[in-house]
């Protein structure tokens, strides 16, 4: 039961405390019990078709390698229907590899003298589908057989509690936080952790991250820059993936400027909205500025993309779409082509924590989710194109 004993104190520092003790109590109890029974994460099965199309290949061709016994029957059979766990495809991945005449085709991330890709998703507008944009592009890029890297620096940990761990209730672990701190840091292996969702890695968050912040205040200094911090830690561990995704805190602080200064590739999510654009004017406004100050300091800042993508779009919905007309013959390529449709299939899969490609399809309206999953679908496949430009491939 929900405790409705008043509050006694008007001290507005114990007032916030009870408030999220509270709080927090309360969503053990109700929320999380209501969504997720068992509080574990787990990953549906993905039918024949499904499992086909992410591999590249005809069922006809999956049906032969089975009873060639070149791949394993998948364990989930039912009605005569196979269904594969995404750790499934992904040892699929491996074994066609091996056969394929075509290096690369099951496993299309970087070969030698390709960089890793380290894209952040920044905008200080709270809203703007970050975490959102983030966790469908680490979805996306690990179920198309990329190893994927996810790093929170939001010390709300929204991208950390939708891969799978609840930040403030029951995570008391290292964070990216540890790996960049100045006293002491921890390695970044330990730091990182594997998650439900096979091909992605998570260096998690939790409010404590924040301290960045102020440390970064006192502590930067010629020899230990704030801003290399992050490029630092990921120096550590970077032959193990091949694309790094950053979400990042609603605001241009250190964490973000530390991230700016360790991407390869910047997305700023868009809502088009007037608040919206002119807000994200004023963030840009900002970057710029703090991009100068540290290149000045020595930070050496080269995108080989720096995009907008406009997110929540409503293609009936008039002003929004003069808005993004707008930003495209202002910026023409520079805005995205694919966007991210507004949908009730993607606000209801983030109730649940999960993206657009952890729902089952039945489960929803159909064409609803058909047209938010094709947009995802869309926005990921721009993205990969962007990173095998990057890679030099094209
Ligand atoms: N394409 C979309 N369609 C519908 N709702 C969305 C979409 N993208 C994001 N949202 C909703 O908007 C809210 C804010 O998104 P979020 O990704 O958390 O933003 P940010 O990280 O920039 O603060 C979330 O509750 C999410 O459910
Ligand atoms: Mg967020």
């Amino acid at each position: 039961m929900i405790s409705v004993t008043p509050i006694e104190t008007e001290k507005p520092s114990e007032l916030a405390r009870d408030i999220s003790e509270r709080l927090n109590a309360a969503i053990r109890e109700h929320l999380l019990s209501a969504f997720a029974p068992n509080n574990i994460k787990t990953l549906r099965s993905f039918p024949a078709l499904e499992a086909a199309d992410l591999l590249g290949v005809s069922g006809q061709f999956m049906r032969k390698v089975h009873s060639e016994g070149t791949i394993p029957e998948p364990k989930e059979i039912r009605n005569g229907r196979r269904y594969y766990s995404a750790q499934e495809i992904w040892d699929a991945r491996q074994v066609l590899e091996q056969s394929s005449r075509t290096k690369g085709r099951y496993l299309p991330g970087r070969r030698e003298g390709e960089k890793l890709q380290i894209w952040q998703l920044m905008n200080f507008k709270g809203g703007s589908s970050k975490s959102t944009s983030t966790i469908h592009l680490a979805h996306y890029f690990a179920l198309h057989g990329y190893r994927v890297l996810a790093i929170d620096l939001d010390p709300q940990g929204s991208l950390t509690s939708m891969c799978g761990i609840n930040p403030e209730i029951e995570f008391d672990g290292l964070t990216i936080y540890d790996a960049i701190r100045y006293d002491t840091p921890a390695p970044m292996a330990d730091v990182i952790m594997p998650t439900y969702f096979p091909g992605i890695s998570l260096a998690p968050s939790r409010l404590l991250l924040s301290e960045f912040e102020t440390e970064s205040a006192v502590h930067s200094n010629p020899d230990q820059p704030f801003f290399l911090r992050i490029g630092e830690a990921l120096a550590q561990v970077e032959d193990q993936y091949d694309i790094v995704l950053m979400d990042s805190p609603p605001q241009l602080g250190f964490l973000t400027i530390a991230g700016m200064a360790a991407a390869t590739s910047l997305i700023v999510p868009l809502t088009p909205s007037m608040l919206d654009v002119s807000s994200t004017a004023q963030f840009l406004e900002l970057a710029g500025a703090y991009m100068g100050v540290i290149e000045e300091a020595g930070a050496q800042l080269q995108y080989d993309h720096f995009k907008f993508l406009i997110t929540r779009d409503e293609p009936t919905d008039v002003p929004s779409q003069q808005l993004t007309s707008f930003m495209r013959a202002l910026f023409q390529d520079r805005v995205m082509t694919a966007t991210a449709l507004k949908s009730t299939a993607i606000s209801d899969a983030t109730m649940l924590k999960q993206s657009i490609y952890e729902v089952v399809r039945s489960e929803m309206t159909r064409s609803t989710y058909d047209r938010a999953k094709e947009s995802m679908d869309a926005v990921g496949r721009e993205v990969e194109a962007m990173v095998h430009d990057a890679w030099g491939r094209n």
